[in-house]
């Protein structure tokens, strides 16, 4: 394996396939999901990693989460195809814990290229984990969410909005005006008002 894991990516650079980095996620996934989309979307939303519905389906934000998400985005006027998601971590860890420290760094290297290949307009964290990892310091979401942030990998240099966790509206219904004023916020940094720049895709 090298540093990169670039023996593990496909041609376009968005796809992983075969990463045994980690022994804990090897044992617990049915497969690695990897980022959908398209791969030049104006946004790209990070999530923290697969859980059972997109272990099962292959790809990110299908289930309750994801619900959320589409519900968000079809609100602002987006549809789920118009957009790129993936997460931080490629492989569902067991039970649906929180993956470590070591996994997140193990899957770093993915991220910072999808990031760099997609070269969006706008990164969207959802939820702590990726806001963490992305930027290096701890994050409070509730509070800091709407604030766009810096994000430098290899010299270049990416505008990060933080957003709460799409889970989070679920289990604290409060938290659903932060969520839909991030999505608002996204699409109007990524152009006017959401659907002239979208229309290529
Ligand atoms: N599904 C994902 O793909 N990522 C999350 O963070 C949560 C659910």
């Amino acid at each position: 394996m090298t540093d990169d894991g670039s023996e593990c990516w496909d041609e376009s650079a968005t796809a992983v396939t075969g990463c045994e980095r980690c022994p804990a996620l090897v044992e617990s996934r049915s497969r690695m999901v990897n980022g959908v989309g398209p791969t030049d979307a104006d946004l790209l939303f990070v999530g923290e990693a697969p859980g059972a519905n997109e272990d099962e389906q292959g790809e990110p934000f299908v289930g309750r989460s994801g619900d959320v998400l589409d519900e968000g985005l079809r609100d602002v006027g987006l549809a789920r195809q118009d957009v790129r998601i993936t997460n931080c971590v490629r492989c569902r860890p067991p039970e649906n814990r929180d993956p470590t420290t070591d996994e997140r760094a193990n899957c770093r290297g993915y991220l910072d290229r999808e990031i760099a290949a997609v070269d969006p307009e706008l990164v969207i964290t959802l939820g702590k984990v990726p806001a963490e990892l992305l930027l290096d310091r701890s994050v409070a979401v509730t509070s800091e969410a709407g604030d766009i942030d810096d994000l430098t990998v290899d010299e270049s240099t990416w505008q990060v909005l933080l957003c709460v966790h799409p889970a989070a509206t679920l289990y604290d219904p409060s938290q659903q005006d932060a969520f839909d004023a991030a999505l608002q916020t996204a699409v109007e940094y990524a152009g006017d008002g959401g659907q002239s720049t979208f229309g290529e895709f």
